[in-house]
């Protein structure tokens, strides 16, 4: 495995390859085991793999924790070694030194959800994304679905522009109490961690109701009331479309369904997603529900 910091010594490396396919894993370092099962899904599916290690600036806000954010670059690479990855891809700046004058911009689909808080963020991401395909061209480029906006975004982004990369989604790695995998859990101190499994209780409990056919209302209902039980406010909570992320307006839908919360636990902002298999009318029975398939 080599660690590369420059971008010609990177282009040098993988113009040596013509065939082979070359799977993209970016990532902002702290790697965990969310990290590493993309890293292991990117293994099972490409020739090559390159880990970007980059914590990109243009994502954060002014408030943000973008100078606390977690930098663990040998505990990274050790992990990227194990795995087997081919290419640390951990550049100073990607950016000139005057800043960025041209950028790409996210439209309506960054507009709820983590986007109405969070001012700019996915448009900083899509451009960092963006300029990682550019330099690295890979076919393929994995991203978690723990960051389901994010990478609705980025499938989005691929589809407008008519990107060459083939985006693949990778589910949600979790701790044995439902945590799901996050950098951001090592700010949290032991109470705040056990807090902080509720969330994901609460979209389990949604997953229930729904199977159980409950309405729309009822299920956030008591995703609300499990989160108040246990101090947790919402920053949002909501069911929306998988594909627009546009709040659903019912559960009787043939369209596939998401529940998403944010919420911060002590002043660790936290963000959380499932699947919903609603029981309908158009889909009574819980056991074939083609929602779920
Ligand atoms: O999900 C992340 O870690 C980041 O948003 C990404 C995709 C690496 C872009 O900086």
């Amino acid at each position: 495995m080599k660690v590369i910091s420059s971008i010609t010594e990177l282009q040098h490396e993988l113009a040596s390859f013509d065939k082979e396919q070359v799977a993209l894993v970016p990532t902002m370092g702290c790697l965990h085991e969310g990290h590493i099962s993309l890293i292991q899904k990117a293994k099972r599916l490409a020739d090559i793999v390159v880990v970007s290690i980059y914590v990109n600036p243009l994502q954060f806000g002014v408030n943000e924790d973008l100078d606390s954010y977690p930098r663990t670059l040998e505990t990274d690479i050790a992990m990227c070694e194990r795995e087997g990855v081919n290419f640390i891809f951990h550049p100073q700046n990607l950016y000139p030194e005057d800043g960025i004058q041209v950028g790409l911009h996210v439209g309506g689909l960054s507009q709820g959800l983590c986007g109405a808080s969070r001012q700019g963020h996915f448009d900083g991401v899509v451009t960092v994304v963006n300029i990682l395909f550019n330099i690295i061209q890979p076919q393929l480029a994995i991203f978690g679905e723990k960051d389901f906006q994010q990478l609705a975004i980025i499938r989005r982004m691929v589809a407008d522009l008519h990107m060459p990369v083939e985006v693949i989604g990778a589910e949600t790695v979790r701790e044995e109490d439902g945590l799901a995998k996050s950098s951001r859990n090592t700010y949290l101190n032991a109470e705040q961690r056990k807090q902080a499994a509720e969330i994901s209780t609460a979209l389990t409990l949604m997953q229930q109701a729904a199977t159980e056919g409950l309405s729309l209302e009822d299920t956030l209902d008591i995703a609300l009331a499990h989160l108040k039980q246990f101090d947790i406010q919402p920053e949002y909570l909501e069911i929306c479309y998988t594909d627009s992320l546009l709040p659903a307006q019912s559960l009787d839908t043939d369209k596939p369904l998401r529940a998403l919360i944010a919420a911060k636990v002590g002043s660790t902002r936290l963000i959380d997603n499932m699947p919903l298999c609603p029981t309908t009318a158009a889909n009574p029975d819980p056991e074939d529900n083609p929602l779920c398939a």
